[in-house]
């Protein structure tokens, strides 16, 4: 099947950027992404392409050079899954919170909904594609659902994970190292396969587009990302040994980086990992194991979580005790909050945990990013429930300029590495900050050595 027209249900991190990517590349391809959210859309298709609801470095430019040509943004789901011959799946698969697997299995009920809509609405032969990151055989409970409340009409279910990273969407999108697709291994199954690929070789080189039968490709992405939060948690828990040691984690990373067969990249110490996939696909996969009986297998990744957990835990303490063991009422100012870089995606983000727990400790926390609300962040807090909405408020301050965040304060914590941050004028920064003056950098993105020559006290991870 020639594909003329493609549909996107999900119009957020996963959807948005992947599908002006296409839209740009594919000018003979009419792309339409659909979401309930009807905020969401309204702010897709701002005039100004710089409002759009995602930041991306790059994005806004495709947006514009796409949107009205062959890219359009609406909520009217049914016209759009109509018109399609081809349907992305990019609806959030949030860790379940009630019932069985609360807390750990992936909840699909946004994807059942999904599924049961494209059978509802599809008059013709459509191909389902699954963007969203699912647990294992999740296709086969679409198909089924396709199938037995369809119109009589044939689906074929693919599996096209997404590999991007956020700060780097635009990028990898568009230079990616691998495109994976799995599909039934029938004759309709392969030629579903083909018009995938036929639609990344637009600009994916054939060699980079791998094929593979339907659970492979959905294991695979759990498994990526199960390695990549690995690495973290590796580096991290090794990080503890340094500071105990005289060890220095950046010249452990260098040094075993070097090896080719470990190689440099995802041994970054830090505060923890965060972002909506990595703690998300390591629970499901556990919980995926254990519903096999894998007991074992199932304990080994958990151990990336709770690695994960204790680096963030490990951080804050480190506050509270370097801080004289008591932080209340002190000004501890935050400078970043999204979960990493070059987004406004605060999703599983570090900084929420550490600023609960200080909270907790009663200190007052300011923050400075460059990309995040105030509603963001204290939404963020809101959701952990751990106190009322009017006390959140109370805790924490947000500035839209460092220097005033930094003002007063006790102590600075680094918990994103905006590159921004490295260009400040420290001195600046020191002199009207209390004294001692602390800097707890929990990316090791600052210059201890300066730092210290203006008089900082500096905390590092992992020296
Ligand atoms: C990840 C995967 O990289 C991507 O392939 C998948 O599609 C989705 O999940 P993402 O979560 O967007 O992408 O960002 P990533 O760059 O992987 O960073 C995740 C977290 O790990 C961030 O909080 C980041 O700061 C942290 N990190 C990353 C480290 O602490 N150290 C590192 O060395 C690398
Ligand atoms: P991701 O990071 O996976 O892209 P997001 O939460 O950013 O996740 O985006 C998922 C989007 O999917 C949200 O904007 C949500 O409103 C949308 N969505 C969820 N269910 C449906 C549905 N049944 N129909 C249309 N859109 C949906």
């Amino acid at each position: 099947m020639k594909i003329t027209k493609i549909c996107c249900i999900g119009a957020g991190y996963v959807g948005g950027p992947t599908m002006a990517v296409i839209a740009q590349n594919c000018p003979h391809i009419q792309v339409t992404v659909v979401d309930l959210n009807e905020q969401r859309i309204a702010d897709w298709n701002d005039p100004n392409p710089e409002n759009i609801p995602i930041y991306e470095p790059g994005l806004s430019e495709i947006v514009a050079e796409a949107r009205g040509r062959n890219l359009f943004f609406s909520t009217n789901v049914d016209k759009a899954i109509d018109d399609a011959q081809m349907i992305f799946i990019s609806v959030n698969t949030p860790t379940k919170t009630y019932g069985k697997g609360k807390g750990m299995a992936a909840d699909l009920k946004y994807i059942e909904l999904c599924a049961r809509q494209i059978a509802r609405v599809a008059k013709q032969n459509k191909i389902v594609v699954e963007k969203s990151t699912l647990p294992v055989r999740t296709a086969e409970a679409i198909k089924s659902i396709l199938d037995n409340t369809g119109n009589g009409v044939q689906f074929q279910i693919l599996s096209n994970p997404e590999f991007l990273a956020e700060g780097t969407a635009v990028a990898d999108l568009l230079n990616p190292d691998r495109i994976l697709i799995g599909g039934d291994t029938t004759l309709d199954g392969e030629e579903a396969i083909n018009s995938l690929v036929d639609v990344y070789s637009n600009w994916v080189s054939k060699d980079r587009i791998l094929t593979t039968n339907v659970w492979s490709s959905e294991l695979s992405k759990l498994t990526a990302n199960a390695f990549l939060a690995q690495r973290i948690s590796s580096i991290n828990a090794m990080s503890e040994l340094c500071e105990k040691t005289g060890a220095d984690i950046n010249e452990v990373a260098r040094a075993i980086g070097m090896d080719s067969r470990i190689g440099p990249k995802f041994l970054k110490a830090s505060v923890g990992f965060g972002g909506s996939c990595f703690q998300k696909d390591i629970l499901n996969l556990v919980y995926i194991a254990k519903s096999y009986g894998l007991n074992e297998v199932a304990d080994y990744w958990e151990q990336v979580i709770i690695m994960n957990d204790h680096q963030k835990r490990r951080f804050s303490n480190k506050i509270v005790q370097t801080l004289y063991n008591t932080v209340a009422d002190k000004k501890i100012t935050f400078l970043g909050w999204a979960f990493k870089k070059d987004t406004n995606d605060t999703r599983e983000s570090a900084a929420i945990y550490v600023a609960d727990d200080l909270i907790n400790e009663q200190a007052k926390i300011s923050v400075f990013d460059p990309k995040v609300s105030k509603n963001k962040m204290l939404s963020d807090l809101d959701y952990l429930e751990t106190r009322s909405r009017e006390e959140n408020v109370k805790s924490l301050n947000v500035f839209e300029n460092a220097y005033e965040a930094c003002k007063d304060a006790h102590a600075i914590a680094i918990l994103t590495e905006w590159d921004e941050f490295t260009t400040y004028d420290w001195q600046k920064i020191y002199d009207s900050m209390h004294k001692p003056a602390f800097v707890f950098d929990g990316r090791n993105i600052l210059n201890a050595k300066q730092l210290e020559s203006i008089g900082f006290v500096y905390k590092g991870i992992g020296s």
